[in-house]
């Protein structure tokens, strides 16, 4: 049950805070790691595409952009956007451990720690069959996690912390780690005023860190072959032990 019952109210707050910022971000990084590894992709996957800022840019630079969420809420914003640029993407609501394509992109990416929301080591490797999946021979599929490091260090720095105190807003995060599972529990609340009263939202987020190797492991049983690990995405350096998010580059091979 756990993380099943957020993104609902808090969509609309993600979709107008900072934080589209980040995907619209990984969009302007993307060409140049296609010509580093010489993919020129037509069709594109995006998993868990929330509000579908990363799946809009693509689609304004001309690929072919397949989005796939597992919240309602988030899509509906996402809809709403697309229709309102008068662009094409396909939505569709899903669960990424069980993505339902067949060898139809060149392209898989999910961004902005999305795979950190699966608890369970069984729903990472399902995840990652699924692309597999997804992918025709050649394709690659580019995502990014928060590390051990960074959910149960950086994280925990400021266990409470004010995200967005605006006139008609108050957003506040707070953070605890348990070591044990390696998983950091973020409690949103936020107070927004609707006409002269205000209201209160609570979302619990859980995100799990996976170390490198349960990573690799899992990206290996799904014929995913790594080829790049960095621990930025502009400076294309590699992780360090005080790295607190990876981006691994994969690319589709063979069954063996
Ligand atoms: C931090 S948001 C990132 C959204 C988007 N990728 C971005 O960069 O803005 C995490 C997203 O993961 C989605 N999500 C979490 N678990 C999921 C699952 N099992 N299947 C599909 N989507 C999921 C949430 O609904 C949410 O939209």
């Amino acid at each position: 049950m756990e993380n099943k019952n957020i993104y609902k109210e808090f969509a609309h707050i993600y979709s107008k805070g900072q934080y589209p910022e980040y995907s619209r971000k990984m969009s302007e990084l993307l060409p140049s790691i296609l010509r580093q590894f010489k993919v020129t992709p037509k069709k594109i996957l995006d998993i868990a595409c929330g509000e579908g800022s990363f799946a809009l840019e693509m689609a304004i630079k001309g690929f072919q952009v397949t989005g796939i969420d597992r919240s309602a809420d988030m899509l509906r914003i996402a809809r709403k956007k697309t229709k309102k640029k008068k662009l094409k993407v396909k939505l569709i609501q899903q669960d990424m451990c069980s993505l339902k394509f067949s060898e139809e992109f060149n392209l898989v990416t999910c961004w902005f720690d999305s795979l950190n929301y699966l608890l369970e080591n069984k729903d990472l490797e399902n995840t990652f069959l699924g692309v597999s999946r997804a992918l025709k021979e050649g394709g690659i599929f580019i995502f990014d996690m928060n590390t051990i490091y960074g959910l149960s260090v950086q994280w925990q720095e400021n266990p409470s912390t004010v995200e967005q105190d605006i006139p008609r807003m108050l957003e506040i995060h707070q953070t605890k780690y348990n070591p044990k599972e390696h998983i950091a529990t973020l409690k949103i609340t936020v107070f927004i005023k609707k006409n002269e009263e205000w209201i209160r939202i609570d979302e619990v987020h859980k995100e799990r860190g996976y170390t490198l190797n349960e990573i690799r492991q899992c990206l290996n049983k799904a014929n995913l072959k790594e080829i790049a690990c960095w621990g930025s995405l502009g400076s294309k350096t590699e992780p360090t032990p005080k790295t607190g998010r990876v981006w691994f580059v994969a690319r589709k091979t063979e069954d063996r």
